[in-house]
Parts: structure tokens; C-alpha cells; sequence
């Protein structure tokens, strides 16, 4: 269906929309990405080297994309990526948790939410909390059983972050709290996007910077950069301390992050039911190759133990059918969704997941699978240096 005023027809067309209506500052948050931008570019372009085997007749009626994960029934095999401090529509994670909830899939809510994990529960059941290993073992386990408690299915624990986020095109500037002089600051950018204020008018309301999953029982919400110091001060984890956590937390339990197949297998040790495969979408050490040409080796290291997924630079329904032909079980999605909120609020997000939905049901059907259970590395063609694996 041609794109309308309301309705985008491909993710490439939500993101030309979310850079006109966003501020500018708010727009390269989102666009982000390390230092060149390699690996940003890489978790895309990736994507665009895999060609397909099609068949033509005798092709199945019906398709299948139901699955299941981290113990949760989904409808089709794309869940909702963690992201932090959205700030690009006055509902934030709890209008994304509603849209996934109405498309009958998984929202994952990053612990650096602007939304609390009760709001975004309420939004949608089948929600999963994602911590970073922020303040040691104590203050973990607090806010992972106040996600419990609210109603949160699994947990998440994101690895690879390592701080190295300088950006050649320039990082965005993100002021500690809004007050007059942050609002004066931020006031020409504002004006030439007067949509975006006046969403915001609307609900009489400012962009959140505070993360309220952070904050421990009795404490304030911190702000981001408080939040942020004090994960700064915290000893970086050991493989000891995620088989803790998983031993804490009891239910399903995901490691996100994992690039190489060793630590794949010491996230198994550790007890995870899931791993994602992801470079948080380009966030970590800039020359990290893409997700897609690193998920082979772990599916070959781990996926008969535990369940596969995949984030990064997934931005059509035919690059998830890439994933899960590789082995993957599900897809996560970042930036996809974070265009279709700029660009439309709630229904943005809705009409993301509609187009991944549809591409994957066209890609299956073009491929002649009828159910993504289907599926195998014989539908694809990968060139032979694809995964660029390590020299040996
Ligand atoms: C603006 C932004 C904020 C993010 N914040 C988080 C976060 O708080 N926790 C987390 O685990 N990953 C975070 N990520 C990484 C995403 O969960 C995901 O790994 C990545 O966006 C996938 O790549 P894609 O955007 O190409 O889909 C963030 C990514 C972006 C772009």
C-alpha cells in the first residue's frame, strides 16, 4: 500500500519522516552509533548481502509465524529492543509496549526507561526488563525484583557496553534535568519543529530525562547522568555475578550482547535461556562486524542449548526471515520502531511492526515455507566471506 499521511510503507520512509519532525539533537540520539559508524553501517549493509533461493509454484497458502519466546507465545518472530531515554513522543515505552501488545508481541523495557516498568506492564503483560550492571549485586537484584513484582516475564542483562561512544558526525548534547536553560538552549532546535512541541504541548508535558527504574525503594527517579555516574563507579562484572543473577532471578533470562561464540557458551554456564546476538546496533567498539555475520558461529557454539535471537539493522520483514534462516529464533528491533514513534506516535510503531509482519509473510511465501519453523541456511545465499570469521 503507497504511503499516506498516515500510513508509511517501509521503514526507510518512517526514518525520512522522524528527521523531518524530530529536533535535531533528538533525531542523532536515535540515529547514534560509535566513532565511524562502521559497525552502524555494517548491521545493515550485512543484511543486503544475503540473496535468497525463491521457489514458484506449489507455494503455501498459508503461513505460520506464531513462535515463542523466553517462555512467552508471540505472534510473530519480532520483539521490541530495549532503548534508553526515548524522549521522542510524551508517551514513550508505554505507547511502544501497546502497539507490540496489540500486534500480539514482546516489549523488552530498557532499565534506563523514561517509563516505569509498572506503567509499561500495565501497557502490555508480555513485557522483559533489561538491566545493565549498574551499582553491584545489591542494587541489581532490588530493581530486578521490583520488575518481577510488577509483572515482568524475563530478564535481560546487556553486556556490551564499554563507553566507547564518541561519534565522528558529532554526539548530541543531553542536558542533566530541563530548566529554563536548558529549554533556552534547546529552544531554536524546538522551533523549526513545532509538531514535536506541540505533541508535547498537548499533554502538557516535557521530555523525561529521568530513568525511574533506577531508583531504588524509597529513593527519587535519578536522572540520566546520575543513573549513569553511578554505573560508572560499579565493578565491571564477572561471569560469576550473571550465573548469580540468573540464580536470583529464578525465570526465563536472556544475555544481550554476545559477538563471539566463548562467551556464548559462558553465558550458557551461567544458566541464560537466551542469548541475543547484537552489538548494541552499533553502539560498542566501532569495526565490531555486523550481528547477522557473527550469529552462524553462536548458533553452531549454543543454539541447541538455548534459545537464539538477533539484534541489529533489522529494517524489513525478509531481513528477520534472514535470521531466523541462519538460525535464529527471534528478531529484535531499535531504531525501527524509535522512527515509527517519531514519525507517528503509537500508530508509528504499529505500522512497523505491520510492515515487518507483512514482508515476512511475502518472504516466506516467495521462498515457498509455510511456517518460519521452516526455514533453513539452503533458502539463502551467503557469500563464502560472509561471517568473516577468524583466521585460524
Ligand atoms: C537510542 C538507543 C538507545 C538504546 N538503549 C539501549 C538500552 O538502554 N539497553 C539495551 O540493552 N540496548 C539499548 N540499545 C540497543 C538496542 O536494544 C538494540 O540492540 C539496537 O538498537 C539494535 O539495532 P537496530 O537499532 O539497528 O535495530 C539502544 C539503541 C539505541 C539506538
Amino acid at each position: 500500500m503507497a504511503s499516506t499521511r498516515e500510513w508509511f510503507e517501509s521503514v526507510a520512509e518512517a526514518q525520512r519522516r522522524a528527521r523531518k519532525r524530530l529536533p535535531k539533537s533528538v533525531y542523532l540520539a536515535l540515529v547514534a552509533g560509535s566513532e565511524q559508524g562502521v559497525t552502524l553501517e555494517d548491521n545493515v549493509q550485512a543484511f543486503r548481502e544475503i540473496g535468497f533461493r525463491p521457489h514458484i509454484a506449489d507455494l503455501p497458502r498459508h503461513r505460520e509465524q506464531a513462535t515463542s519466546v523466553l517462555g512467552q507465545e508471540i505472534a510473530f518472530p519480532v520483539v521490541i529492543s530495549p532503548t534508553g531515554v526515548q524522549a521522542v513522543s510524551p508517551e514513550g515505552e508505554v505507547a511502544v509496549a501497546r502497539a507490540a501488545a496489540a500486534a500480539g508481541t514482546a516489549m523488552s523495557l530498557s532499565s534506563f526507561a523514561s517509563r516505569s516498568v509498572e506503567d509499561v506492564v500495565a501497557a502490555n503483560p508480555v513485557t522483559f526488563f533489561q538491566t545493565y550492571w549498574v551499582g553491584g549485586r545489591d542494587r541489581i537484584l532490588q530493581r530486578a525484583e521490583r520488575a518481577r513484582a510488577a509483572g515482568a516475564k524475563a530478564l535481560i542483562v546487556t553486556l556490551d557496553w564499554t563507553f566507547a561512544t564518541r561519534r565522528d558526525w558529532g554526539s548530541p548534547p543531553i542536558p542533566e534535568r530541563l530548566d529554563v536553560r536548558a529549554l533556552l538552549r534547546f529552544a531554536p532546535e524546538g522551533l523549526v519543529r513545532p509538531r514535536y512541541l506541540l505533541e508535547w504541548a498537548r499533554h502538557r508535558a516535557l521530555p523525561d530525562l529521568t530513568t525511574p527504574n533506577m531508583a531504588a525503594p524509597g529513593e527519587d527517579a535519578p536522572t540520566f547522568f546520575g543513573a549513569y555516574g553511578e554505573w560508572m563507579q560499579t565493578p565491571l562484572p564477572t561471569w560469576d555475578d550473571i550465573a548469580w543473577l540468573r540464580e536470583q532471578w529464578g525465570g526465563p533470562f536472556a544475555v544481550k550482547g554476545i559477538m563471539h561464540p566463548d562467551d556464548a557458551r559462558r553465558a550458557v554456564d551461567a544458566g541464560a535461556t537466551a542469548v541475543s546476538v547484537s552489538n548494541h546496533g552499533g553502539n560498542n567498539l566501532d569495526g565490531t562486524p555486523a550481528s547477522i555475520r557473527a550469529l552462524p558461529a553462536v548458533v553452531d557454539a549454543v543454539g541447541e542449548q538455548v534459545e537464539v535471537l538477533l539484534d541489529g539493522g533489522v529494517r524489513r520483514g525478509s531481513d528477520v526471515v534472514k535470521a531466523l534462516a541462519l538460525g535464529a529464533r527471534a528478531v529484535l528491533i531499535g531504531r525501527a520502531y524509535l522512527w515509527g514513534m517519531a514519525a507517528n506516535g503509537e500508530a508509528g510503531v504499529a505500522n512497523v511492526l505491520q510492515i515487518l509482519r507483512s514482508g515476512i509473510d511475502e518472504t516466506l511465501l516467495g521462498l515457498g515455507r509455510a511456517s518460519v519453523h521452516d526455514l533453513r541456511p539452503e533458502d539463502l545465499i551467503v557469500p563464502p566471506d560472509f561471517t568473516r570469521s577468524p583466521q585460524k
